[in-house]
């Protein structure tokens, strides 16, 4: 059984997905232990709280430096005996320390399709605001894991999404959640947990 600790910082849908993902028996072989949010307001801890998950914030900003920030972070992990960080939405970049510590135990869903509009500054509504600026046909998301360069680790899954004639932001950002980011990170948590997925030169091999 994998320990998954999903870490937060606004709404939480994703992690939502997650929750509902487990109660459906649809993460098979890991359990979501503790959700760890950078800021005590994300409504993400009121749906772990709902769900009897353990709660944590830790703030990089309320830290009084980077290292106090990552020792507060592994603490939590060793603690809670974690083999699985999830990113969902979690804003605050992650040190060299930390990634190297949990090599490809870090995954992170980007709303879009890598390497399109991802990277440094793609982050939230911009993503999307990017995509109709360049007026692609299609877009989506991407679940992959972690490593030091900002969406670079190796891809997990995709899927893709339609982008249609009067989208705005807020409304392609929406279709991207509902038709993409709820389906595929559940998905990619639950292979992740069964051990399907192997990463062999930068690249994923997912046992079907
Ligand atoms: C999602 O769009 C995710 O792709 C991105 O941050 C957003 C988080 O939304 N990394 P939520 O907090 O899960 O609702």
């Amino acid at each position: 059984m994998t320990n998954i600790a999903v870490l937060v910082s606004g709404g939480g849908t994703n992690l939502q997905a997650l929750i509902d993902a487990q109660k459906n028996g649809n993460i098979k072989n890991g359990e979501i232990k503790l959700v760890i949010a950078s800021n005590k307001n994300a409504f993400a801890l009121t749906r772990a709280s709902q769900n009897s998950i353990e709660t944590a914030v830790l703030s990089l900003k309320e830290c009084g430096s980077r290292s106090e920030f990552d020792d507060k972070l592994i603490a939590l992990l060793v603690e809670h005996n974690i083999g699985l960080i999830v990113l969902a939405g979690f804003l605050t970049i992650l040190s060299k320390n930390v990634i190297e510590k949990y090599e490809n135990k870090i995954i992170n869903i980007h709303p879009s399709l890598i390497p399109s509009f991802c990277g440094a500054g793609f982050y939230g509504l911009k993503v999307h605001e990017k995509a109709i600026e360049k007026g692609v046909k299609i877009t989506g998301a991407t679940v992959h894991f972690v490593n030091e360069i900002a969406d670079d680790g190796a891809i997990i899954l995709q899927k893709a999404v339609e982008v249609l004639n009067d989208d705005t932001p807020e409304i392609l950002q929406k279709r991207v959640m509902e038709q993409a980011e709820w389906n595929i990170l559940p998905r990619a948590v639950s292979l992740f947990c069964q051990n399907k997925i192997k990463v062999i030169d930068g690249k994923t091999k997912i046992e079907q």
